[in-house]
């Protein structure tokens, strides 16, 4: 942005906040760093409304850092208790008591405020422009959303480069007065006009400057984060061979590819006639007695979902031992579980042991 239209912006902002920003809210009353840093921790997941009652009692409670700094962990969970988030509680006990024994105060300087637990960029730089008034930026969700309508950003705010822009974006704005009021100006605005559903753009005092409103894409920013390439679907169908020796027929799978050197049972597409293949595959060495279809199983890779069609084949004995080498073997059920067995496999394998209807195999 030019010069001038920086100022405007801030102009037109801290404007607006004098007739219509939130200067109730509890931590607008006395805004210490102490008071400050206490409702900005609240406020990093939890709602305005829900946090007022929580602020007011805990700040009863516990009125500055060294009260907060000799109290013990259990009772300030106790009043942090259903504002959720505890790990929360626990960094702002702990840094209490950091502060409390290092500087004596919460201290002023952004580099020490930011070593803190709990504090991050922006926290540290809402507690110094909204109680002491230093010049820093702030990037909280409500801030995010605005730079991200007034340049429409066209990327997610979570990728780092984003993420670095939206800083520079933060900082290049920043007036070199009134930075408290300027700070509280764009929660508010976020909070209350520049809104995440329908945003009241006709009202807001920094629509000219804004790129999403000329455009009419509002409604586009924040971009949402990009999900990942839905994995891919594939089938397949497992034969399971049955004899009447209580046995089935495992191969061993090539060392390459999924399931390398692991035994499974033979697979062919979901298409495929059985009866035809059993042929193809076993010379008419055996019958088929009769062909079950099992329901089906999900499995999941890395890369794509594997849906299962499993089919029991249950074969005559004759001859069966035909169709054995090193790669291909019958074997009962409980010298099943001593291979190297896929995941699948395993739990078919189970399966089958609980069917009421396949106790013949067990
Ligand atoms: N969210 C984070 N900080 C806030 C503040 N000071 N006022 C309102 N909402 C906020």
């Amino acid at each position: 942005m030019k010069q001038e239209n920086l100022v405007s912006f801030s102009q037109s902002l801290l404007e607006w906040f004098d007739s219509y920003g939130r200067k109730h809210l509890p931590w607008k009353i006395n805004p210490t760093p102490y008071r400050v840093w206490v409702s900005e921790i609240m406020l990093q997941q939890t709602q305005v409304t829900t946090v007022i009652s929580y602020y007011e009692r805990f700040t009863k409670h516990f009125s500055d850092l060294s009260c907060l700094a000799q109290a013990s962990v259990d009772e300030v969970l106790e009043l942090w208790a259903g504002l959720g988030y505890y790990a929360r509680g626990r960094n702002l006990h702990r840094a209490a008591q950091i502060a409390w024994d290092t500087y004596g105060e919460i201290p002023p300087h952004f580099e020490d405020l930011i070593k803190l637990p709990g504090i991050g960029r922006s926290t540290a730089g809402a507690i110094l422009a909204l109680a002491l008034n230093q010049s820093y930026p702030v990037l909280d969700g409500n801030v995010k959303r605005i730079l991200t309508r007034q340049y429409a950003i066209n990327d997610w705010f979570g990728h780092p480069r984003i993420e670095k822009l939206l800083w520079q974006y933060a900082e290049e704005l920043l007036p070199t007065e009134r930075v408290a009021d300027y700070t509280q100006a764009l929660m508010d605005l976020g909070a209350t006009v520049c809104t995440r559903q329908r945003p009241k753009c006709s009202i807001c005092p920094i629509k000219d400057s804004c790129q999403a409103y000329f455009l009419g894409t509002q409604g586009n920013y924040p971009v949402p984060k990009p999900q990942k390439n839905p994995l891919s679907l594939r089938t397949t169908q497992m034969v399971i061979l049955s004899n009447h020796q209580q046995e089935i027929f495992l191969e061993h799978r090539p060392l390459t590819g999924i399931w390398g050197g692991l035994w499974s049972f033979p697979e062919c597409s979901i298409e495929t006639n059985l009866e035809s293949w059993c042929e193809d595959q076993f010379n008419f060495n055996y019958q088929v007695e009769s062909i079950k279809k099992l329901p089906s199983l999900r499995h999941r890779f890395t890369h794509f979902i594997l849906d299962i069609y499993p089919v029991l084949v249950q074969v005559s004995s004759e001859h069966n031992n035909i169709a054995e080498s090193n790669q291909k073997t019958w074997v009962s059920t409980k010298k099943a579980y001593q291979l190297g067995l896929p995941a699948p496999t395993l739990k078919l394998l189970k399966k089958l042991n609980e069917a009421s209807d396949l106790k013949h195999m067990v």
